[in-house]
């Protein structure tokens, strides 16, 4: 049988030829880079997943096939046969694996012609996003984007590695499920063979390792799609994969152990760096209290200071005020940032609105005055007891933000990622993991108006809060804890209910009546009843992993097929109207003005 190949068989990859290769006849596959045309030889730069070597077509080795390199554009798919010969003094290049060499074209099939690209083939290609999404295929092809799916691949192998020798089994759970929530909208599924019933997609395999624990399977992994509905940022996609770990007659110890080995062979295996166990422990309370976000980037100080205490019978009324409302008050020292003018202050403070904040005061420290303001409303007192908690310095511009907690936290935490990075205050090659831990179990919904579980219902309250969960959720914490990298959240898990009992009034306290969440999770309750073993776990999401491991800022880049800010693919289209007949196999009916 003939194919397309003929007698050409590849025997090396475009980027294995070097010195000790010289003389060889070798045959390469692969893509057209560059063509150049040196005054009657043609030079073309082909490349393939590893590399790229010199290819030459000289009209003294082949007449023929000289000629035929002159059809030869970029991407065209080829198959060449040469020898390979050492590049001429002078034109050695030390930047390329095969910069030695150079193989000299006797044979010459072109495989497959390629229309002109939409962009270069090459990495910092100034092009939208859009644009390469839509050519999605074109863009994988970028040294770039091949790299970082080549280290995500490596990521994952080092995972398996390490969790098959911990004893741990790889085992599936179902796509079309019930809802499993962890937070988020679901993806529905209907089915045709139960009209009007739909399946939700898991937002995490969540109840289903659960359910291996209660098996008997004792330690569970899966490097698994998740899939949510939520508003995409750029560590957000709504299907997003996670690595998903169980393990019985465990506690928080074991699982933080078992995830700090995990990571430490993952970082020597992809990128031969030395992470030094254990990481940094922080609670929540701790966390939020000096950097006030509870995915603090601790690569950096610029703490904040609560200084409620000091400012609640000041004369400024709006930090009084604030303090008298239960609120609190919260400052954070840009240290020499003295000469931000109005115009940087006010666009920070409209930075900090973002995050709801109404206002932000501010204090220049000059050597013996502050410039601001506010220093009328304090007396000498206070204005010495600000200047010590703060450690002003002059050269000091100091911030302030006076509200609800939520909202000063969270205003001055991104305030301080912000200037973290704008000051370059921030060692860019630096891996800081954080485990944060503590939780707690509940918060409070403003908009819902009830309680909602910080991480999951699944998640163990403390034992010792057990009695609060009725009459006083909010000071419930929880068995949980987050895996923090660089300011990211890479993972969270927790200590999980395994009674009866503790589950029910969990699930009473988030506001759940007796028939609901029967009919929702009583699967799940009588499992619990069958002899469920103490058991937990944690889930690291695994696109941010790759990312930060990547020096990516954004997950999109590290996920062959992702998705926009609106969830489409741009590639494939997707999603798309679908057909009368379809929808009518399904017996859905789209609301009139949606079906056009
Ligand atoms: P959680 O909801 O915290 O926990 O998810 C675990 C980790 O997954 C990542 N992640 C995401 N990554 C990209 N896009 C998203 N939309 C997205 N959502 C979450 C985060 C997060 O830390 N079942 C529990 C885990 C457990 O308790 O064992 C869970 O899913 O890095
Ligand atoms: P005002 O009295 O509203 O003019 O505010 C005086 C200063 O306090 C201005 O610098 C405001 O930006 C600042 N300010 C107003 N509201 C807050 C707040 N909630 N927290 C911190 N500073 C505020």
């Amino acid at each position: 049988m003939v194919d397309v190949l003929g007698n050409m068989r590849r025997t090396n990859g475009c980027c294995e030829l070097g010195a000790k290769d010289i003389g060889k006849e070798v045959v390469l596959m692969g893509w057209v880079l560059r063509r150049r045309d040196h005054g009657g030889v043609i030079f073309v730069d082909l490349r393939d997943r590893d590399g790229i070597t010199q290819v030459v077509f000289n009209p003294a080795v082949d007449q023929a096939v000289h000629a035929k390199a002159h059809a030869i554009r970029n991407e065209y798919v080829l198959a060449v046969r040469g020898k390979v010969d050492p590049r001429p003094d002078g034109m050695v290049n030390p930047n390329l694996h095969t910069g030695e060499i150079e193989v000299l074209v006797s044979e010459l099939k072109i495989l497959n012609p390629a229309q002109t690209p939409p962009f270069l083939i090459e990495d910092h290609i100034d092009v939208s996003e859009n644009i390469r999404l839509q050519y999605r295929h074109l863009d994988l092809r970028r040294p770039q984007m091949q790299r970082n799916l080549i280290l995500r691949h490596k990521a994952g192998a080092a995972v398996r590695n390490y969790l098959n020798n911990q004893g741990f089994l790889d085992l599936e759970t179902p796509f079309l499920t019930r809802s499993t929530p962890e937070g988020a909208r679901d993806y529905l599924v209907p089915s045709r063979v139960n009209p009007g019933q739909f399946y939700a997609l898991p937002q995490s395999p969540q109840i289903f390792k659960q359910l291996f624990m209660i098996s008997g399977y004792d330690r569970y992994y899966q490097i698994v799609r998740c899939f949510r509905d939520e508003d995409l940022r750029a560590d957000r996609q709504p299907e997003f994969t996670q690595i998903d770990i169980e393990m019985s007659f465990v506690g928080q110890e074991e699982i933080i152990q078992l995830t700090e080995g995990m990571m430490t062979a993952l970082f020597q295996d992809v990128l031969n760096l030395e992470m030094k166990p254990p990481f940094r422990r922080l609670t929540y309370e701790e966390a939020v209290g000096r950097y006030g976000l509870d995915k603090p980037d601790t690569r950096f100080g610029l703490e904040l200071k609560d200084i409620s205490d000091i400012v609640a019978s000041s004369g400024f009324k709006v930090f009084s005020g604030a303090v008298k409302k239960g609120g609190i008050v919260k400052a954070l020292n840009a240290k020499g940032c003295i000469n931000f003018s109005r115009k940087e202050i006010d666009d920070l403070t409209d930075f900090v609105a973002v995050y709801r904040a109404r206002g932000m005061a501010w204090i220049k420290v000059k050597d013996d005055e502050w410039q601001s303001p506010i220093t009328k409303f304090f007396t000498d007192e206070e204005k010495k007891a600000l200047a010590e908690r703060i450690e002003m310095e002059p050269g000091d511009l100091i911030f302030f933000v006076a509200d609800q907690p939520r909202i000063v936290n969270e205003a001055l935490g991104n305030l301080r990622n912000h200037l973290g990075r704008r000051l370059k205050l921030i060692d860019e090659d630096r891996f800081d993991f954080l485990w944060v831990t503590r939780f707690p179990m509940f918060e409070y919904d403003e908009t819902e108006k009830r309680y909602q579980a910080l991480h999951h219902p699944f998640t163990s309250p403390l034992e010792e809060d057990f009695d609060k969960l009725q009459d006083d959720p909010l000071a419930v914490s929880s068995r949980a804890y987050d895996l923090v990298l660089n300011g990211f959240e890479v993972g969270g898990g927790s200590i999980r209910i395994h009674q009866r009992e503790i589950q029910e009034k969990v699930f009473m306290a988030l506001g759940m009546k007796r028939e609901a969440y029967e009919g929702k999770f009583g699967f799940l309750l009588s499992a619990l009843d069958s002899g469920a073993p103490p058991h937990g776990g944690i889930a690291i999401g695994f696109d941010r992993l790759v990312m930060l491991l990547c020096g990516e800022t954004s997950i999109r880049d590290v996920i062959a097929f992702p998705k926009t800010q609106k969830a489409a693919c741009l590639l494939t289209g997707a999603p798309a109207a679908t057909s009368k007949q379809q929808l009518d196999e399904l017996q859905l009916r789209l609301r009139p003005g949606l079906d056009a």
